[in-house]
């Protein structure tokens, strides 16, 4: 449950009138169901606990990395007073895709060991592989408005009165968020659309090729940061030959100067005919059309993390918008690109994702940095299993005997078929849609008075699991005065059921002088997640005749390990991670941040008597053993 709501507009002073307060019932972007949000917004932002659970390096207090979602997060800084000087928010893009991550088993290190032995060569044997999806970015438009509207808001409360902020989108919805940050921000505070160019194809495509994203850039105000960048196109490269430019997008009468003392180009200044642009060595003032590539997937910034953006489109925006010790936001953070180069540019960071996946690359993408940042989980119901599309997946399942029924509406998950009740249908709300999220009277609502009342009449019983709940008296109150139907309606927090059934990894260790050496290393989750790999790969090998594509895991199970930390400070509370070793995929090591050409050997040394060790399997489920 929300510890309490933070409002999302400035509270009004007693006959004082706020124009914001007047404005925020007023819709610009007319959709279906666009008023579902407001009830939201009125309520204001739902404020979870925060733990900070990891510091990293020196007690740094002002960057972050934040598990939990965009609105929880800004519930949180504002609660705290953080205001934040630039916002880079790439959401997902409602682009009907589900985004995977591929997940790598690493080398055994007992063989590589023997290998080594014998003074025979590593094979550079072909990556073992599967896939865990990660996210969903598929939404029915109109819901995916309300969410972003809220996500919005929620960010303009914490942005500072020069801070701008840039929404990274594509063809798919990004005329309608436009139309949404005008509604949100002020038509007034549009500065400009950047479009992101880059060359990609596919062979055979009966259209043109989709080659643009674009960058909407508001401010808070008309008192924004502005630093100009210059760029030397493949185009002035050419005209600087001649050492000075005419024309080059000024219309007819505009004049780029490259060398003013060139003679022509200082008669051309002199005429007084012409708008005059001076474009020195580092070239023309920017436009907002941006020639980046794609990140190559040699390339030394790749991370194994779909949707990853190029560090060069972050370090313009931070440039053209923030000065240095400014806070840099991104509140859809991903592979943490923005915090990764906003800390390369003296910057301070906040980076927050609701993935777990995000926050275990980000933070080792930082650790490698040589960042300092405190990483700190929101509890707010989201954080069971590693990611939402994960805990959406298994919640059916945990239901005991909770079976599909095409006979309701799918507002219910299913039915429950108990011997003394009958059937009981049950709704489970969707992690996916902050909307259903939180239980609140509108939602209650919409139970009693739009579902109930289509169930057949024999039904005695609903169950109603929650994530989080407004208020649980008032909800029953709520119940209690307005249900019309003889009938029982059992509230369960769905928390409980998932907190019982998360299964920490079991770890097989010893020490021997200044060195801890994992003998075994046991995974059911992952090893579940091999054979049903296994089992897809040999229906395939039946229907295609194909050679059968395996994962077999040794009786060590070490290459099932992806990272070991060793906390030698504290048996409790924050973790230190004093010593870390961060095996790669191809099971080179990397040592307290420090890249290496070594494969792990399955230990790890440490200065300091060790009195917790973490362990980090290939999936990025974490497990701690106290000492
Ligand atoms: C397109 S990706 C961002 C990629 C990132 N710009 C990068 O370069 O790596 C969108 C991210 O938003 C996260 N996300 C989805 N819904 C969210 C929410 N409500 N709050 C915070 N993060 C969310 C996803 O987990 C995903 O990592």
């Amino acid at each position: 449950m929300a510890i309490k709501y933070i409002p999302y507009f400035k509270e009004t002073i007693q006959g004082q009138a706020i124009l914001d307060n007047f404005t925020r019932t007023k819709r610009v972007l007319k959709y279906a169901e666009n008023d579902k949000v407001l009830n939201r917004i009125n309520r204001g932002m739902p404020l979870y606990e925060v733990e900070t659970e990891e510091i990293v390096g020196s007690k740094e207090k002002e960057n972050m990395v934040i598990r939990g979602e965009c609105v929880s997060a800004c519930a949180y800084l504002k609660e705290n007073n953080i205001k934040v000087d630039l916002v880079y928010i790439d959401p997902p893009f409602a682009s009907g895709a589900d985004y995977a991550k591929t997940i790598y088993v690493r080398r055994n290190p007992k063989v590589v060991e023997a290998v080594e032995k014998a003074e025979e060569k590593l094979e550079d044997e072909e990556l073992r592989s599967f896939e865990e999806k990660m996210y969903g970015d598929v939404w029915n438009k109109e819901a995916y408005l309300n969410w972003m509207y809220e996500n919005l808001m929620a960010i303009k409360t914490v942005m500072s009165e020069t801070a701008s902020i840039y929404v990274h989108l594509d063809w798919h919805i990004g005329h309608y968020v436009k139309i949404l940050m005008d509604e949100v921000f002020g038509e007034e505070n549009f500065i400009d659309e950047i479009i992101w160019h880059y060359e990609k194809w596919t062979a055979g495509s009966n259209m043109l090729q989709k080659n643009h994203d674009v960058i909407y850039w508001y401010s808070k105000s008309n008192e924004f940061v502005f630093n100009e960048q210059r760029e030397v196109t493949e185009n002035l490269k050419k005209k600087y030959e001649n050492g000075y430019l005419i024309g080059g997008g000024y219309g007819s009468n505009g004049l780029v100067v490259y060398d003013e003392n060139n003679p022509k180009a200082k008669k051309l200044i002199n005429s007084g005919k012409y708008k005059v642009v001076y474009a020195n060595t580092e070239g023309k003032p920017l436009s907002d059309v941006w020639d980046i590539p794609f990140i190559n997937p040699m390339a030394n910034e790749r991370i194994d993390y779909s949707t990853q953006k190029p560090e060069k489109l972050l370090e313009r925006i931070i440039k053209i918008s923030s000065n240095e010790n400014m806070v840099i936001a991104d509140f859809f953070g991903g592979s943490g690109v923005t915090a990764k180069v906003a800390n390369d540019l003296n910057r301070k960071f906040i980076h927050c994702d609701v993935g777990v996946n995000s926050i275990e690359t980000t933070r080792d993408r930082l650790v490698e940095a040589g960042a300092s940042f405190k990483v700190m989980d929101i509890k707010d119901g989201v954080n069971l299993y590693r990611n939402p599309v994960q805990t959406m997946e298994k919640v059916k399942s945990l239901i005991p005997g909770l079976k599909e029924e095409e006979s309701i509406s799918n507002f219910w998950a299913g039915v429950i078929n108990d011997s003394k009740e009958g059937i009981i249908p049950v709704y489970i709300p969707n992690l996916m849609d902050s909307g259903t999220k939180i239980l609140d009277i509108v939602l209650v609502n919409k139970i009693i008075n739009g579902e109930i009342p289509e169930l057949e009449d024999g039904i005695r019983k609903v169950i109603i699991y929650y994530i989080d709940i407004t208020d649980k008296k008032e909800v029953k109150k709520f119940v209690k005065e307005n249900l019309r139907r003889d009938i029982e309606i059992e509230l369960k927090d769905l928390k409980e059921i998932l907190d019982e059934t998360v299964v920490t990894d079991i770890l097989e260790y010893h020490i021997e002088k200044k060195e801890l050496i994992i003998d075994k290393f046991i995974s059911d989750r992952l090893i579940g997640k091999i054979n049903e790999y296994n089992e897809k790969m040999k229906a395939q090998k039946v229907s295609t005749g194909k050679k059968e594509k395996r994962i077999e895991i040794s009786d060590e199970g070490l290459e099932l390990i992806e990272m070991v930390s060793l906390d030698c400070t504290s048996k409790k509370g924050t973790w230190n991670s004093d010593e870390e070793i961060k095996i790669d995929k191809k099971g080179y090591v990397t040592k307290n941040g420090k890249k290496t050409k070594e494969f792990w050997d399955g230990k790890i040394s440490f200065k300091k008597k060790p009195l917790r060790i973490k362990v980090r399997n290939i999936a990025g489920d974490e497990s701690v053993i106290i000492l």
